[in-house]
């Protein structure tokens, strides 16, 4: 078992599993869908962010203490340009440690939030359990840093507009601090992204998809980590796939309304979920017109009928609810699952209105890597190790924090291919990257563009053209299944 001494037992259930109990849940589409606050600069150029606790309404009726950014969850929406510096002081009030990650971002080492690089509340003296151990293995002591308070996190920004989200990325403990709700969006916009007749304002909408489980007083439920259970259970517990919860919500309400007009929103998708994976579609039927990837927009629209988005994929799309007459509740369903986790949200269609906005043929030129610009073959496979109380590892090896398993040279192009035995949403920061083939063949019509995330199914081999952009330092890729990650499914990239 990995280091997991002070989490404390979160509930007793196994994930998988993980249910509400003795909870009376909304019926679906009666909560309205609410839209995260904007964050305001203390001054220009610069937020504040504080972690803290709060208790806020998700059940009607029930409170539940978040973990969230100003106290939120989603937490304030980092709504800011290309080019345009951001620096954002992160305060921890919690009692736990955190580091911040911009996912997505184009940010310096320093910034980027190291899984032990972490901010500590004031007076709270945190030291890492275990003698600075980490799956049996010693950690470099150097590597541990703690910000007393607060620290700043500085994004450049020097990236295509976007939608980016950020999270925590505390070592071993991502899965739970998330759960709880430490994730919140960072949109980049630009003058090409604005320049195009896309909907905008209120037309122009983040929806974070996630899952969580309830305990019958309201808190989020999150199963054990007592390792001795996980031991117990086995590795094919359904810990080990993941946690998922019953309930889903949207930008933090549960299976939530909102009412539109007749007309084009641009819907920018983002699975947050832990490790649940979601198939989208549109009842009674249409199409999400694809605009953008988790990198930016595309070269052209790509239509789909359905869209299936892995944990931290982002999936820009366009909806024109003109097509449905007014007083049609279009729901947005998942159909990989049936129950509770099958229902996401609905749209009620209120009202005509005029539409001024419009799906041009040509979005942007985000340019085409080819085989030939790559460099170097690198092959990662991730996979669950018998060697490692069944960890999940990256080439057999679980997280080793301050041993590269690769050192990119900045400003070149490689080729990574990408083996798995399980479902692992594969994520690479600071590079983005294009998805060259699956399984020999051409990449699925939801491969395109720009990603950072690539959804690797069973069996699968995937590979990418990795573009090692921007800056120099210690990066890392990881599986986002969160679960998976915080049991060493992760590796230092280093750039030079
Ligand atoms: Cu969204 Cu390293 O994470
Ligand atoms: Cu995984």
């Amino acid at each position: 078992a990995l280091a997991l001494a002070g989490c404390g037992r979160l509930g007793g259930e196994t994930s998988g599993r993980t249910l509400t109990s003795a909870l009376r849940l909304p019926a679906p589409f009666t909560v309205p869908l609410p839209v995260p606050p904007v964050a305001r600069p203390v001054r220009p150029g610069h937020y504040e962010l504080a972690q803290r606790a709060a208790k806020v309404e998700i059940i009607p009726g029930t409170r539940t203490e978040v973990w969230g950014f100003d106290g939120v969850f989603p937490g304030p929406t980092l709504d800011l340009r290309r080019g345009s510096q951001a620096v954002v002081r992160v305060r921890n009030e919690l009692s736990v440690p955190t580091s911040t990650h911009l996912h997505g971002g184009v940010t310096p080492a320093d910034s980027d939030g190291y899984p032990t690089d972490l901010v500590v509340a004031a007076g709270r003296g945190f030291r890492p359990v275990g003698g600075h151990s980490h799956g049996g293995m010693r950690i470099d002591p150097d590597l541990w840093k703690f910000h007393p308070g607060a620290r700043d996190y500085v994004y450049p920004l020097d990236q295509r507009a976007a939608t980016l989200w950020y999270h925590d990325h505390r070592m071993d403990f991502t899965g739970p601090q998330v759960w709880r709700g430490l994730a919140g969006f960072l949109l980049v916009r630009d003058d090409e992204d604005d320049a195009l007749p896309l909907p905008k304002g209120d037309r122009d909408i983040p929806l974070m998809i996630c899952d969580r489980a309830f305990d019958e007083d309201g808190a989020f439920r999150y199963p054990s980590r007592d390792p001795s259970l996980l031991v117990r259970a086995g590795v094919d517990d359904a810990y080990m796939e993941g946690v998922q919860g019953d309930v889903v919500l949207v930008n933090g309400a549960p299976w939530p309304e909102l009412e539109v007009a007749a007309v084009r929103y641009r819907l920018r998708l983002l699975n947050a979920s832990n490790a649940r994976r979601y198939r989208l579609e549109l009842r009674p039927g249409g199409r999400f017109v694809q605009v953008g990837s988790d990198a930016g927009l595309l070269a052209a629209p790509v239509e789909h009928d359905a869209v299936t988005i892995a944990p931290a994929e982002r999936f820009d799309v366009v909806v024109d609810f003109s097509a449905y007459p007014v007083g049609t509740r279009v729901t947005l369903v998942n159909t990989l699952d049936g129950g509770t986790a099958r229902n996401v949200m609905a749209f009620r269609v209120a009202r005509k209105a005029a539409d001024d906005s419009a799906i041009p043929a040509r979005l942007s030129r985000p340019g085409r890597l080819h085989r030939s610009d790559a460099v170097t073959t690198r092959v990662f496979d991730f996979r669950k190790s018998g060697e490692w109380a069944g960890a999940w590892t990256i080439n057999g090896r679980p997280f080793t924090p301050g041993t590269p398993l690769a050192r990119p040279r900045l400003g070149t192009v490689e080729l990574w291919r990408l083996a798995s035995d399980f479902h692992h949403p594969v994520h690479v920061h600071l590079a983005h990257f294009q998805v060259l083939t699956r399984n020999g063949k051409a990449p699925a019509a939801t491969d395109g563009g720009w990603k950072d995330t690539v959804d690797l199914r069973p069996y699968e081999v995937v590979e990418v053209l990795v573009r090692f952009e921007g800056y120099r330092g210690r990066y890392m890729m990881h599986c986002h299944n969160l679960e998976h990650e915080d049991m060493a499914m992760m590796a230092d990239i280093d750039v030079v």
